[in-house]
C-alpha cells in the first residue's frame, strides 16, 4: 500500500516513502506520527520503537532545524514501515492532509524548539513552535480523532527549587512556575493538552522528564558540547559557580516511559520522568572530563545564565507505581558509553 499522494508531495517534500504495511490485525499493529523525529529524542525514540515494535508503522514528520540530524534515522528510512514527512507542526493545512492520507492511532509530539540559552535571545519561535504547533496538532488529532495524543513535556515547567532543599520533589499536581521562555512555551502547551482532554474528550497524556542524555544530542547541549570542546583542547565554561543541580536520566530510559504511558497511562494524566541521579552540573562537567581523561583546569567559570535555574527535584512514585516504570541504566555505564560514541564520531 503506498500511502503518499501528489497532494502530500506539493505541501511537503516527501524524502523516503516506505509504507507497505498492510493493517490486518489493527490489535497487533499500530500506526504512529512521531514529530519531532529526527530530533534528539524522537530519533532514539524511533529508532528504540521499531526494535521493539516490528509490527508498528511509524510515520516521522520533522521541519528539519538546525538541530536535526538525519544520520540518527540511517537504520530505519531502509524499512518499509517507517516514512519520512518533511514538515511543519504549524503549518494546519499540511497537517490535515498528512492526518487525512495516513489515519494515525496515536501522535507523540517531539517537535520542539529545545535550547533554553536561545530561548532567553530569540523567545518568538519557541512560542510559535512549542505553543502554537501543539495547537495545530491538537486540532487535527480531534478532526480526525485519533485515539491517543502523548506531548513531551520537561521538569523545567515547575521552576526551581532552592539547592538546599530536602522535601518532596515536584509531583504532577505542583504549580507551573517557569523561568526562561523556553519553559514557559513547554508549560503552556502542556495547558493546552490538558484542556483538550478536558473540552474534546481527546486521549492526552504528558511525560515531563528531567535532563536527558544519549546518542545523536545536538553539539549545543551540555554533554557533547563539553566533549567536543575537551577533544579540541579548548576550555569547558560553566555558567555561575557550577552548583546547579541537574537530573541525568538516559534517553533510552525515557524511551520506556513514554511507551508505557502511551500504551497504559490514564487519558489526562501526567507522569514525571528522572532516574534520581541529580548532580551539580560541575561534578557531572568534572566526571566527563574524567572519562575523556582531561584536565579539570580546563573547567571555565562564566557568567551566570539569565534566570538559571538551580534544580528540579522530581517525585516520580506516580509513574513507578502506577506504571512499573524504573530507569534500567546503571548511570555511570551509560554515560561511559555515550562518551565513548561521541568520542568516537570526533576521532
Ligand atoms: N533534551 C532534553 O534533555 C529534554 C528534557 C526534557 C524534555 N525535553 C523535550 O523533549 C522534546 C525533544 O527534545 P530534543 O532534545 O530531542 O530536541 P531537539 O532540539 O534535539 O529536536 C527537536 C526536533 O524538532 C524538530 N522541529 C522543530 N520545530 C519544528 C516544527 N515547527 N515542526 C516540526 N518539527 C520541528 C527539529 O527539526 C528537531 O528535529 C522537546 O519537546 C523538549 O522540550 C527534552
Amino acid at each position: 500500500m503506498i500511502l503518499a499522494d501528489t497532494a502530500l508531495f506539493q505541501c511537503g517534500v516527501l524524502l523516503y516513502n516506505r509504507t507497505v504495511v498492510n493493517i490486518k490485525n489493527k490489535e497487533v499493529l499500530m500506526r504512529l506520527l512521531i514529530t519531532g523525529g529526527v530530533g534528539f529524542i524522537g530519533s532514539n525514540y524511533i529508532n528504540w520503537h521499531l526494535q521493539q515494535y516490528p509490527g508498528d508503522e511509524i510515520v516521522c514528520l520533522d521541519k528539519l532545524t538546525y538541530a536535526a540530524n538525519m544520520a540518527a534515522l540511517a537504520d530505519v528510512v531502509k524499512l518499509n514501515n517507517f516514512t519520512f514527512i518533511q514538515g511543519d507542526i504549524c503549518d494546519e493545512k499540511f497537517l490535515e492532509m498528512c492526518f487525512a492520507q495516513y489515519k494515525f492511532d496515536a501522535v507523540i509530539n517531539f517537535a520542539a524548539e529545545s535550547h533554553v540559552d536561545t530561548s532567553i535571545i530569540s523567545p518568538a519561535i519557541f512560542t510559535k513552535t512549542n505553543v502554537e504547533g501543539t495547537g495545530v496538532l491538537l486540532d487535527a488529532c480531534v478532526k480526525f480523532a485519533v485515539e491517543k495524543f502523548h506531548q513531551i513535556s520537561t521538569d523545567e515547567v515547575y521552576g526551581d527549587k532552592p539547592l538546599d532543599y530536602d522535601w518532596r520533589g515536584f509531583t504532577e499536581e505542583s504549580p507551573l512556575q517557569p523561568s526562561s521562555p523556553y519553559a514557559a512555551s513547554k508549560a503552556a502547551a502542556d495547558l493546552l493538552c490538558l484542556a483538550y482532554a478536558r473540552t474534546y474528550g481527546l486521549y492526552v497524556t504528558i511525560s515531563r522528564s528531567s535532563n536527558n542524555y544519549g546518542k545523536w544530542q545536538h553539539t549545543e547541549k551540555l554533554l557533547p558540547k563539553i566533549i567536543s570542546l575537551a577533544e579540541h583542547g579548548q576550555k569547558v565554561p560553566v555558567y555561575g559557580s557550577g552548583l546547579n543541580k541537574r537530573d541525568w536520566l538516559y534517553v533510552l530510559d525515557h524511551c520506556v516511559a513514554v511507551d508505557k504511558i502511551i500504551r497504559h497511562g490514564k487519558a489526562g494524566h501526567i507522569y514525571n520522568v528522572a532516574a534520581g541521579t541529580e548532580m551539580s552540573n560541575l561534578t557531572f562537567i568534572k566526571l566527563v572530563l574524567k572519562i575523556l581523561a582531561k584536565d579539570e583546569n580546563a573547567i571555565e567559570f562564566t557568567e551566570d545564565r539569565a534566570g538559571h535555574d538551580l534544580r528540579y527535584p522530581m517525585d516520580c512514585e506516580k509513574i513507578k507505581n502506577e506504571l512499573d516504570w524504573t530507569p534500567q541504566y546503571a548511570f555511570k555505564e551509560a554515560l561511559d558509553e555515550t562518551v565513548a560514541w561521541y568520542r568516537s564520531r570526533m576521532l
